[in-house]
């Protein structure tokens, strides 16, 4: 039997990749952050010089894509973002990044490159991937779609503590609360591919639940789903 595949939808910084790498690991399970894949693409038009003044040039990214290399290399534990081959883990989770992605990810021809590059990583089973277009758009046929919401001031909390863990000095609060607010409002409002609650996703507001209260929850969906199907 093919192995599920979880679909994870959701706010910006809900908790979404913490969840989906712990029951990847749970359950044997591949984890794939198609956020990340969007940052490395923002990451390389920052590199490009294509954000100026009056925004990106988006015709320019778009004739430049096919240069664009996306991997993920498994260290250990943990998963590294590769774009053209180098580790650009740390760099895309910047703030810098984060205000600049929601330009490039409304950009059709760059969800289209790689919507495909993922339902491709998807297509044998057994993957968790998390965005915000998975269950309605990527993998509409995934067994398990989970829609994940928290109260908006326990996000910007969470993202705030932690960039500064990871050494992100010159930011506030109100910095990130402004990120995340634009980052909700572009990927709800967007033409491609918007962020929505499809009609079969599984509800999961984590504001009040610790990482296992979510992951042993999250857990019995699959458990209940895999022995339907034994
Ligand atoms: O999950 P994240 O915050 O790292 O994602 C970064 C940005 O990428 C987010 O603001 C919206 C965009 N994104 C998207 O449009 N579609 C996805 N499947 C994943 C992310």
């Amino acid at each position: 039997m093919k192995a599920i595949n979880v679909a994870i939808d959701g706010y910006s910084s809900c908790g979404k990749s913490t969840l989906a790498k712990n029951l990847a690991k749970l359950r044997g399970f591949i984890y794939i952050d198609t956020g990340a894949m969007y940052r490395a693409v923002t990451l390389f038009a920052m590199r490009q010089g294509l954000f100026s003044d009056i925004g990106l040039d988006e015709s320019q990214l778009v004739s430049l894509l096919r240069d664009v290399t996306i991997t993920f290399a498994r260290k250990g534990d943990f998963v590294r973002t590769m774009l053209n081959g180098e580790d650009v883990e740390d760099e895309i989770r910047s703030l810098e990044v984060s205000n600049h992605v929601s330009q490039v990810s409304k950009i059709k021809a760059v969800r289209s490159k790689l919507k495909l590059l993922q339902q491709e990583m998807a297509k044998s089973g057994g993957v968790v991937m998390d965005g915000r277009d998975i269950g309605s758009a990527v993998l509409p046929d995934a067994e398990l779609k989970i829609f994940m919401t928290a109260d908006p001031e326990v996000r910007a909390k969470r993202r705030f503590d932690e960039l500064v863990a990871k050494g992100s000095g010159d930011i506030s609060m109100e910095d990130v609360k402004a990120n995340l607010e634009k980052r909700d409002h572009i990927d709800t409002h967007r033409t491609e591919d918007p962020l929505i609650q499809v009609d079969d996703a599984r509800v999961l507001d984590n504001t009040n639940l610790s990482r296992n209260e979510q992951l042993s929850l999250v857990n019995s969906w699959v458990e209940s789903i895999v022995s339907r199907a034994r």
